[in-house]
């Protein structure tokens, strides 16, 4: 069984926790942290950074893991979601037009300035909703193709940005990078 069917087998258990109860969000994280045992230091690194295999991430889904205590969002989008959050302009992001992303500090929303490769096929987001920390609905749920959170009727378009809802913030985006193709370190 691949990393991503197992999963996918986890996935609605770990949301349906995560969004029942505050704080409840470690029931069926998937983490692969990739510790060098030769490194004196590797379980000091480990706090502050992880490394995540998403060979296993088919086109159109999403791997949810946890990192610093919070669901993180990684999806591999469909050519349909690029297409849909590329041609979103700034003017139509009426709630927040920063990218909230610290790896493009100061940048602008544009869906470029918010995925990790510049194709746009990976969208690596922190999981909770900007307004009071619910842990929104993936998949193309709510009325933007993108993220729904039910608490309070936010809804997120296919690049994590809040189109309409209370939430006054693009989910935000945390440190990460590629290592190679098929693994992507947080932090
Ligand atoms: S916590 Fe998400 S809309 Fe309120």
């Amino acid at each position: 069984m691949s990393h991503a069917e197992d999963h996918a087998g986890t996935r609605r258990d770990f949301l349906y926790y995560a969004t029942a109860g505050a704080g409840a969000v470690a029931a069926g994280a998937a983490v692969w942290p990739l510790v060098n045992q030769m490194n004196p230091s590797a379980d000091v690194q480990a706090l502050s950074s992880i490394f995540v295999d998403v060979s296993g991430v088919a086109v159109g889904t999403q791997l949810t893991v946890k990192f610093l205590g919070k669901p993180v969002f990684i999806r591999r989008r469909s050519e349909a979601e690029i297409e849909a959050a590329r041609a979103t302009t700034l003017d139509e992001l009426t709630i927040d037009r920063l990218a909230q992303n610290p790896n493009k500090p100061g940048a602008d929303a544009l869906d470029q300035n918010r995925t990790l490769d510049e194709a746009g096929e990976w969208l690596v987001m922190i999981g909770v909703c900007t307004h009071l920390g619910c842990v929104p609905i993936g998949d193309g749920a709510g009325d933007f193709g993108g993220w729904f959170c039910p608490c309070h009727g936010s809804h997120y378009d296919e690049a994590g940005r809040i189109r309409r809802g209370p939430a006054p913030r693009n989910l935000d985006i945390p440190l990460a990078s590629f290592v190679d193709d098929s693994t992507i370190r947080l932090g």
